[in-house]
């Protein structure tokens, strides 16, 4: 670290200890206009979140020392530069680019000789035109997203948290998994001439995507009685890819394509065609509002003040909770059914980006990166797993989220979940005030100490423009925590060698030759051999 960064740092680790031991109760009778300061909203034309971190063990002081750190850091700066096209991904020498992803077509950018903004104009107006031919044509009733990673989560997350608001005729289905229980069954539901498949992968080298829309064309094809390598097969097939001549290679070919570039993360593509499924579904207009939401948080990134910037603000406490007191799991906890797979979502984009231990120097990071990304939808898991946060040995910070308008949810119900979240974030900060007369072993079962952190994200409603502007919001904090520990949060290697690993592990279940893995290795792939052929 520079001397200065490493001073700050310095002043940072001990505002972490001091809050970290000190009582949310006392800051908030210190600090009477804690939550006035604590609270910040985003809004931009239909979308307001308001974002209260007052629950999160920090105080001024700290979060002066944060904000100083970030300045040092130039952590704005680095993301002005990374939306501007440099080689933030320095270990594959990439732009980082997925802001470009929804800039305005008046933005310039020439990256490597090629105007990136013409480049995703050009082919969100091809999309808009095939979308719309969908839609108007009335064909497929079904369209089967195949995909894995951020070829997958993205576009789910899109069908889910819509569903409610914006009626579809068109029905979707995602199939990632190389388990072809799901692709199977989701053809079960399917009527082969009614049906689309989008086959979605950046690398197109991906064995969860090649088999399964391998399984999905040979079904397609016996289906309508044809030859797997029939022209007609095409019609029913879209390629969504920065390789499509790959995915010929691989024999998926498709009558549409569609390209993302290697300047986007798979984890980082869902404002991209990879997003077609649901497009089709809910119409180019709702994924123009989307994209909107995630261009508004991108300029309040850019252009907000520190001391006002939500998104870096809790980016840095981001840092706070897992870089310096190293808690080691953040909980999401979304208050809508409709955004269930949020969770899985964050999961992949937080662990995957900052999943590393290795700075660019080459150094071991001093600073802790992701912690383990999990949860759940609220209420359910209340009675399920909101005991371990309460009352367990391990400090977990929440990410509550809920909305205050939600589609098809009754009046009575949604006031009650509501009621449920933001009980939880009070339980878990501030827990039941103590008798001290009682120290018996029963009241110490029972005790609710309280002091656990948690930010509460309140939207006005769930709609395509929110649902962008969270989704940028979680992206932008990443990218904080990634530069103050100083890795890269685009790069993804720690996947590769269970991939090649895999390839000759099946190769040898079928050779009946395993002696050149350990002995663990080899004993479960002898043992996986016999129990296969057992009766
Ligand atoms: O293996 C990890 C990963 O590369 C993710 O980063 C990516 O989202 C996923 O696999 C799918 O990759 P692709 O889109 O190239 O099929």
């Amino acid at each position: 670290m520079a001397d200065d960064v490493s001073r700050l740092w310095l002043h940072v680790l001990a505002d972490s200890e001091r809050t970290g031991n000190a009582l949310l109760s006392d800051l908030f009778e210190q600090d009477k206009a804690r939550v006035v300061n604590m609270t910040k909203t985003l809004s931009d034309g239909d979308s307001e979140i308001v974002v209260d971190f007052s629950k999160q063990l920090v105080d001024q002081p700290a979060l002066k020392n944060l904000l100083q750190l970030a300045k040092t850091a130039r952590v704005v700066e680095r993301f002005v530069e990374m939306c501007g096209g440099a080689k933030i991904n320095f270990t594959e020498n990439q732009a980082a680019l997925h802001t470009i992803l929804r800039a305005d077509a008046t933005t310039k950018l020439v990256v490597d000789g090629h105007d990136v903004v013409a480049q995703v104009h050009t082919e969100l107006e091809k999309l808009k035109r095939f979308v719309e031919k969908v839609r108007q044509e009335k064909r497929f009733k079904k369209v089967v997203n195949i995909g894995i990673g951020g070829s997958d989560l993205g576009p789910a997350l899109i069908y889910d948290a819509l569903s409610a608001s914006h009626r579809s005729e068109i029905e979707c289905h995602f199939v990632a998994n190389i388990d072809s229980t799901e692709i199977n069954a989701t053809l079960g539901q399917c009527r082969p001439h009614e049906t689309l498949f989008v086959v979605c992968s950046k690398s197109f080298k991906t064995a969860e995507t090649l088999a399964n829309a391998r399984i999905a064309r040979q079904w397609l094809a016996k289906s309508l009685g044809v030859a797997v390598e029939s022209e007609i097969l095409a019609e029913h097939f879209v390629v969504v890819s920065a390789n499509t001549q790959q995915a010929r290679i691989a024999g998926v070919t498709a009558k549409n394509e569609f390209q993302i570039w290697p300047w986007v993360g798979g984890r980082y593509s869902i404002a991209s065609a990879m997003s077609l499924a649901p497009i089709i579904a809910f119409g180019f207009g709702a994924f123009e509002e989307f994209l909107d939401g995630m261009r508004s948080v991108d300029e309040q990134m850019q252009t907000t003040e520190p001391e006002e910037n939500i998104t870096l603000i809790l980016g840095l406490i981001d840092v706070f909770n897992f870089g310096t007191r190293r808690y080691s799991s953040q909980a999401i906890l979304p208050y809508a059914s409709a955004m269930r797979l949020l969770p899985s979502y964050l999961q992949q984009l937080i662990m995957e980006s900052n999943g590393k231990s290795v700075r660019q120097n080459g150094e071991p990071t001093e600073i802790a990166t992701s912690a383990v990304v999990w949860g759940g939808v609220g209420t359910n898991s209340q009675h399920a797993f909101m005991q371990m946060l309460h009352q367990g040995t391990q400090i977990v910070p929440v990410e509550f989220i809920g909305f205050a308008q939600l589609p098809n949810v009754d009046a009575e119900s949604h006031d009650a979940l509501m009621a449920n979240m933001f009980a939880q974030a009070k339980a878990l900060a501030f827990g039941e005030a103590q008798n001290p007369e009682s120290v018996s072993t029963a009241a110490r079962h029972r005790a609710m100490k309280g002091n656990r952190p948690s930010t509460t994200l309140l939207a006005k409603s769930l709609n395509p423009r929110t649902l962008g502007a969270l989704i940028a919001l979680y992206e932008h904090r990443v990218f904080v925590h990634g530069v103050i520990a100083q890795i890269n949060s685009f790069d993804q290697w720690g996947v590769e060698l269970g991939k090649s690993l895999s390839v000759e592990i099946n190769k040898q279940i079928n050779q009946s030759n395993s002696a050149v893995n350990d002995s663990s290795t080899k004993s479960l792939i002898d043992k996986y051999r016999q129990l296969k052929s057992k009766r």
